[in-house]
């Protein structure tokens, strides 16, 4: 195989690049050997994953003193982040500006393109230029995909390039919410072995449904894990999850069987109907309550099972199980504020101080 030098991969046009296969672009997102955009689960190894969860676990623990807070916070009061969410977002959002002033970055943010200068025609492209005149961080959730990875292909071209963070793109990814999840994997099962070997089902919409997509991606750093994918038909794992799967030798199955695949999960991740994306109603038609979580299907999950969800959730699980000790999804949540805020310690080259202190 020909690998693609940098030297050309920074000749690229747009549709050219956009083309390219992810590995053979990925050098593109990085500058002296750290990741400089984070915009797809493709970019984190295995000793990176642990790295971050190593020190988000640190910051958890240092942020818990108040002589721990103040220290944390003059770690990046010398930068500011831009959140660009112009599609809907509570948690994503929520957690990472949180995040960002756990770490004392200066934040502001644009929650909507009727409220910037997108509506007075200006384009996404330009949007993006203007905030790396005043930000050194621009985190960004679009409905469109590959927005991202065009906003760092386009800022990587300037003088000015800004990093940036991919809080979700459209149906394709969303690499945080699968460091999150992954995370919350890592400590459930740090006492049983690891990740290693364990069965995951994912259950719902699995077409559409980008955190599915993403987590699957990471999954790949651990050994034999095996895949339960339950979906109904219109809304089975795509073809593209498929090929990556074979082609990484994970072994996995489909269904549409809820209750039949329960006792085998050692962690359930259930997922909302993605209706958003929807081309002609066509959610409608199908009947999703075969993929509700209910309480009295429980009996069958095993009593160190996990039960988690990216949330927000509709009636794929029953609140009465929120009470139940295998119900994760709320702690998961939680995961969320530290592992972004590891993720960009990270990315500013703070984390090395962060894994000091906390072993004073
Ligand atoms: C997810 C998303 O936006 O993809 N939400 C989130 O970020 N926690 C899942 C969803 O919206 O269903």
């Amino acid at each position: 195989m020909i690998k693609i030098k940098s030297e050309e991969l920074n000749k690229l046009s747009w549709e050219d690049f956009y083309s390219t296969p992810l590995k053979d672009k990925l050098k593109f997102f990085e500058k002296d050997g750290q990741l400089f955009d984070c915009l797809f689960s493709e970019q984190f190894s295995k000793p990176l994953l642990e790295r971050i969860f190593e020190t988000a676990s640190r910051i958890l623990s240092i942020a818990k003193s108040k002589g721990g807070m103040d220290w944390l916070q003059t770690l990046l009061s010398h930068k500011r982040a831009m959140l660009y969410f112009v599609q809907p977002s509570t948690r994503t959002f929520v957690s990472f500006q949180s995040a960002c002033y756990i770490l004392g970055l200066k934040v502001s943010d644009i929650r909507s393109t009727s409220t910037s200068s997108e509506l007075k025609g200006e384009s996404p492209e330009d949007t993006i230029r203007t905030f790396s005149s005043y930000a050194d961080l621009i985190v960004m959730r679009h409905f469109q995909e590959g927005m991202a990875e065009k906003s760092a292909y386009l800022l990587n071209h300037t003088k000015r390039p800004v990093r940036i963070i991919n809080g979700g793109s459209g149906k394709d990814q969303h690499p945080t919410q699968a460091l999150l999840d992954m995370y919350t994997l890592f400590l459930s099962f740090a006492d049983r072995g690891g990740i290693d070997n364990k069965t995951i089902m994912m259950v719902g919409d699995l077409k559409r449904g980008r955190t599915v997509r993403s987590l699957t991606f990471l999954l790949k750093n651990y050994k034999n894990v095996k895949l339960i994918y339950v979906a109904p038909e219109y809304l089975k794992i795509g073809d593209d999850i498929k090929a990556f799967l074979k082609k990484n030798k994970m072994p996995f199955v489909e269904s549409d069987n809820l209750v039949k695949n329960l006792k085998l999960a050692d962690a359930v991740y259930m997922t909302r109907i993605q209706d958003e994306y929807d081309i002609n109603n066509e959610s409608k038609d199908i009947d999703y309550s075969k993929f509700h979580l209910k309480k009295e299907m429980l009996v069958n999950l095993k009593k160190n099972a996990i039960i988690m969800h990216p949330l927000p959730r509709r009636a794929e699980i029953d609140i009465e199980i929120d009470n139940d000790p295998r119900a994760m999804y709320w702690r998961q949540e939680r995961n969320g504020m530290w592992v972004r805020a590891a993720l960009m310690a990270y990315m500013f080259g703070k984390d090395t101080e962060i894994l000091k202190f906390a072993n004073q």
